[in-house]
């Protein structure tokens, strides 16, 4: 049998420098920090304010901590995998210029849009690639500039968003640790409740989609919250059974930072203690592919080798799931 596991070797992050707070928004939409804080647990985002940089700058930002971080030689990379919904560009793919910029001359790059489950779904393709022998070194980043696709007028979407990036480093493990399992999900009745409608070639771009401001997030957040909740707790509770893990025997819920009430609830189906819960969603509120790799980077310093790590998200699309991993390394 193959033993050839998927292990995460190193981790990077990047946020921009502005910070949005509640109060800075009460500014721009009725709304108050109470009503924030108690609905989402969400004090601050970031923002990148340079209107002449796109997703690829967070993108590199993160790469390039990854590799000052764990001394990389970028010309090793094989394969770059740029998990995103917000590409620089609808045409040329942002991981081709992110890897090029980089230095990972060796390497093959294209983007992967599954909203926030983007970098989930990333850690799947990049783990099935390293098992299967095929590359040896694997860099997943989730970047995204949500504040290019939100309308600063609507309240029910711009007080969750922020901006941000993280990666991080798949290479080939002997020993047992690295990726264990996965149950990964998607369901097409998503697109009602979670979208943009214009820009694509479903609708594209006129003067009246501007007009209608079609071209910023939409969101049924009451739905999109149910569908969440359910959903989430219910992949993290079956990979647990299936790996018979017990709430003693994970050591880290590694979830999408959307909601905190969505968090709470998949940590209680699992019957986890709070202080097994990574969360940084005060910090950055929602930054849709970067939640992931960036509470890893955040939290790395407490991450021991062998440590059992249940990875959860719940995205646009739909799109959900939740992979197990054993922590390969002590930093
Ligand atoms: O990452 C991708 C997936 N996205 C998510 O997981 C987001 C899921 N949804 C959510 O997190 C929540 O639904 C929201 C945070 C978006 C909204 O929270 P909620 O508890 O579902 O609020 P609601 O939409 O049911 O609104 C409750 C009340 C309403 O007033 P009435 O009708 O009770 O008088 C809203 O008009 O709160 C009002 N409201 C607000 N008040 C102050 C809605 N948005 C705001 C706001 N500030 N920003």
């Amino acid at each position: 049998m193959n033993n050839i596991k998927a292990a995460i070797t190193a981790v990077g992050s990047y946020v921009p420098d502005h910070v949005l707070t509640n109060k800075m928004l009460e500014d721009l939409v009725e709304t108050n920090d109470e009503w924030i804080t108690t609905r989402t647990g969400i004090k601050e985002r970031r923002i990148l304010k340079d209107p002449d940089k796109g997703s690829s700058y967070l993108g590199i930002r993160a790469a390039q901590d990854l590799i000052e971080r764990k001394n990389i030689d970028p010309a090793e990379i094989d394969m770059l995998i740029f998990a995103t919904t917000t590409p620089d560009m609808p045409v040329a793919a942002t991981g081709v210029y992110v890897a090029s910029k980089i230095g990972a001359v060796n390497a093959f790059a294209y983007d992967l849009q599954a909203a926030c489950s983007s970098f989930l779904y990333g850690m799947s393709t990049a783990s099935s690639y390293i098992e299967s022998g095929r590359y040896k070194k694997i860099l997943v980043i989730g970047a995204d500039k949500m504040s290019s696709i939100i309308n600063y007028e609507d309240r029910a979407t711009c007080i969750i968003f922020g901006d941000g990036a993280g990666a991080a480093l798949f290479e080939p493990n002997e020993e047992g640790y690295g990726f264990q399992d996965e149950y990964l999900r998607s369901d097409g009745i998503g697109r009602n409740f979670l979208k943009i409608d214009a820009g694509g070639s479903l609708l594209p771009a006129s003067h009246e989609t501007v007009d209608k401001k079609q071209h910023f997030v939409q969101q049924d957040g009451k739905t999109v919250f149910k569908f969440a909740v359910s959903n989430m707790a219910g992949v993290s509770e079956k990979i647990m059974k299936r790996n018979n893990l017990t709430p003693e025997s994970v050591d880290w819920l590694v979830a999408h930072q959307a909601n905190k009430r969505i968090i709470d609830a998949t940590a209680n189906r699992m019957n986890l203690d709070n202080s097994k819960v990574l969360m940084n969603i005060q910090r950055y509120g929602n930054t849709t592919s970067a939640t992931l790799p960036l509470l890893l980077s955040d939290f790395e310093n407490q991450l021991k080798q062998g440590d059992n790590l249940i990875f959860a998200s719940f995205g646009g699309g739909f799109t959900w799931g939740s992979i197990y991993l054993k922590w390969a390394y002590n930093s």
